[in-house]
């Protein structure tokens, strides 16, 4: 198979090139020819339990594997927070995963939430909302989350090299891959119980710190996230859709008891795949899909087709948003996927970390394919509050495109992830009619993911003089090198 070249965004001139090639590829993304001063729609206010979060900027929640071995923020976790508030965007959705147990963390320097490390986390958002108020002159129209998480399969609380998984069932590719065999145990219904209670007891830290709401994560391959594909697991918590959301109902309930006051969000991967790997060296590491063929139809995935498992359905997501709208919750963050197992559907990027695999398919296909089911969602829910996701590779165009598709209401907020970890002003410039410092634009490196693979913090490497002069930085310099020789 011949290397696959796909037209790198920075190389296009201008927006009348970047439509023509959008179209070349077949793909619907609105995209404006110039933004709007004054009245851009990038600048209104959503209307959000009697307050207004006001502007349609929003920062999704980063990890950054800094965090001390009993859960507490370091300097590095307060300047990356402190960027968050200064970017200028009125939604914060969470900061970044938070976990509720030292089992549920994803490595050992995840953030943990309990009343040891409570007071160090107020501070992380008091630090958060100060920067945003240097930076804009007033904290008007500033909400903040708290992104509450337990890592399931993807658990590693003790080293950072030894997966612990809290999986609910087994899994024909996923099982191998956090080394697993059929014999390992399920969470039990009763384990499930009590890590239901760590949510509720972690909300309710959130709410006396003073965040306005938590984000009960169901996205990229973790636990809640888990429990909508469970379709193959007995008990109260798996096969029917009343089953696999039995979880989010009682967590839900449970953080209503304790928290009245505090709002909720859902963070959901609202549709997925098969799981990729990286195809062998004649293929060009190449990804390709895992043989799912010898196992239709498939029941391991939410927003999979069962018979097509490549293809997203959209049926179950839909009969969970309406389950959201029941239960009284608004602010809804739309991904899809998981960086472990289909990154390239999850975070488009041209450059895959280390550990990944080259695109199979254009990045800006993947751009494409979370906006659309953004819009379908949209439109089918306009009373809840849609974030979407997956903007940054779009780089120089990404303010052009968020604007379009907020003023065709494909979406509510523009989620921005790693744009933020290398060009931190970037809302601010927008909504402000400056030019973009084009320097700081991401490139889609992967450093970000390709350094905590490899037990380093998390950072922008290449763009960030922080990170790039950090002896984590030259420690990175050379893993890639060997891996270029190797
Ligand atoms: C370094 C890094 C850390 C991340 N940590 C989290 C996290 O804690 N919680 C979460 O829901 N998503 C996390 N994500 C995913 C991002 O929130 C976002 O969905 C993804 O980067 C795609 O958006 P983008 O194209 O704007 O980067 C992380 C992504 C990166 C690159
Ligand atoms: S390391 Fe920097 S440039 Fe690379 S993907 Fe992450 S944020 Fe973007």
């Amino acid at each position: 198979m011949a290397q696959r070249t796909y037209t790198p965004i920075g190389g296009i001139r201008n927006v009348v090139d970047f439509k023509a090639h959008v179209e070349s590829l077949g793909l619907s993304i609105p995209c404006d020819s110039e933004l709007e001063s004054g009245e851009s729609p990038l600048a209104q206010p959503i209307a959000f339990d009697g307050k207004q979060i006001g502007n349609r900027f929003c920062i999704h929640p980063m990890e950054g594997w800094d965090g001390t071995v009993d859960g507490r923020p370091t300097d590095a976790t307060f300047r990356r927070w402190q960027h968050f508030g200064a970017s200028g965007a009125k939604l914060i959705w969470g900061g970044e995963a938070v976990a509720v147990s030292h089992e549920g963390r994803a490595n050992p320097n995840q953030l943990l939430i309990n009343e040891h490390t409570k007071s160090e986390l107020g501070l992380l958002r008091q630090t958060l909302v100060a920067a945003h108020h240097e930076a804009c002159g007033s904290v008007d129209g500033l909400l903040v989350g708290l992104q509450l998480t337990h890592s399931g399969r993807f658990s590693r609380p003790n080293e950072k090299t030894k997966p612990a998984p809290r999986i609910l069932y087994h899994h024909p590719f996923l099982d191998r891959r956090v080394s697993i065999d059929e014999n390992y145990p399920v969470l039990t219904d009763g384990e499930i119980r009590s890590i239901i209670a760590d949510f509720q007891g972690a909300a309710r830290l959130a709410y006396e710190l003073g965040f306005h709401f938590v984000d009960v994560k169901h996205c990229h391959g973790y636990l809640g996230h888990e429990f909508l594909s469970a379709h193959t697991r007995a008990g109260d918590y798996g096969g029917s859709f009343e089953n696999r959301t039995r979880f989010l109902r009682e967590v839900t309930a449970g953080i209503r008891s304790v928290a009245p006051g505090l709002q909720i969000g859902v963070r959901v991967s609202a549709f997925d795949g098969v799981p990729f790997f990286r195809g062998p060296n004649i293929e060009q590491g190449v990804g390709i899909p895992e043989p799912y063929q010898k196992v239709l139809p498939y029941r391991w995935g939410f927003g999979v087709d069962r018979e097509h498992p490549e293809e997203y359905d959209l049926d179950e997501p839909v009969r969970f948003l309406s389950l959201l709208r029941e239960l009284g919750i608004k602010l809804v963050n739309i991904s899809g996927g998981s960086p472990y197992y289909n990154p390239h559907i999850q975070r488009p990027a041209i450059y895959p970390p280390s550990d990944g695999y080259q695109p199979p398919e254009d990045p800006l296909v993947g751009v494409a394919r979370q906006m659309e089911v953004t819009r379908f969602l949209k439109q089918s829910f306009p009373d809840l509050i849609l974030v979407g996701t997956g903007y940054t590779y779009l780089q120089e165009y990404l303010p052009l495109v968020a604007q379009a598709a907020v003023r065709a209401g494909w979406v509510d907020s523009i989620g921005l992830g790693r744009m933020v970890l290398s060009y931190p002003q970037l809302p601010l410039d927008v909504i402000n009619g400056r030019v973009m410092q084009h320097k700081r634009i991401c490139r889609t490196f992967s450093d970000c993911t390709t350094a905590p693979r490899n037990g380093l913090a998390s950072g922008c490497y290449p763009l960030d003089e922080h990170y790039k002069q950090s002896a984590a930085g030259a420690q990175l310099k050379e893993i890639k090198a060997r891996r270029r020789v190797s």
